[in-house]
């Protein structure tokens, strides 16, 4: 599902500070909907086994919240930090910054992503995560820019292709702003 970016007009969110949004690409009833379909993708895909649920922070912190909240089996929640962006810039460099404690040997581990923008992040994780010897290992992305070259594991759950722009809201930071707006708005 893809978007082109509706202009926010003349609405004033004081969650801005007067900061000019180009638009509103997702919506809150629109990212709910997908969230909804996700939950249930996600529920038929995983039919035994135990699941982890591993949020990338801080992005993924809401889409995450909302994304277990609608998959209807057991499953436990944990969190890793990878940084590699200084404010809008990719600074290329992808470092784990917290482990998980959680033993993920022999689980089903669900990766959860706020966005796929150069697909550097991911490449990095999954290889750590892989030494772990999971059953499996899956990424569930909210937004998929599609212009990551030499990606090379591709997310199993994306919730839309995003318009390649920079992107705030529902987890999305620039420079740690922003990310408690409840829909996805493009800064550019
Ligand atoms: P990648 O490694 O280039 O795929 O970047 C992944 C990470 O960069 C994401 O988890 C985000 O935290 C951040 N990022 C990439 N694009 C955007 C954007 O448009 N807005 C906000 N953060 C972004
Ligand atoms: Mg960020």
């Amino acid at each position: 599902m893809s978007s082109t970016v509706r202009p926010l007009g003349s609405r004033n969110d004081p969650r801005l500070s007067g900061r000019a949004v180009k638009g509103i690409a997702f919506d809150e009833a629109a990212i709910a909907d997908r969230v909804f379909e996700l939950g249930r993708e996600i529920t038929a895909a995983y039919p035994d086994g135990d699941l982890l649920v591993l949020g990338l922070l801080k992005g993924s912190f809401i889409f995450l919240s909302d994304l277990v909240r609608q998959i209807s089996r057991p499953l436990q929640v944990d969190f890793l930090v990878a940084s590699s962006y200084d404010g809008m810039v990719s600074t290329g460099t992808v470092n784990l910054v917290y482990d998980p404690e959680t033993e993920l040997e022999g689980k089903d581990i669900l990766l959860v992503e706020d966005i796929v923008d150069s697909g550097r992040t991911l490449n990095r994780l999954m290889t750590i995560l892989k030494e772990r010897r999971p059953r499996s290992l899956e990424i569930c992305a909210l937004l998929h820019k599609r212009i990551a070259e030499g990606l090379k594991f591709e997310a199993k759950f994306v919730g839309f292709d995003a318009p390649n722009e920079f992107l705030v809201g529902y987890g999305l930071d620039h420079a740690e702003n922003f990310r408690h707006l409840p829909y996805i708005a493009s800064l550019q």
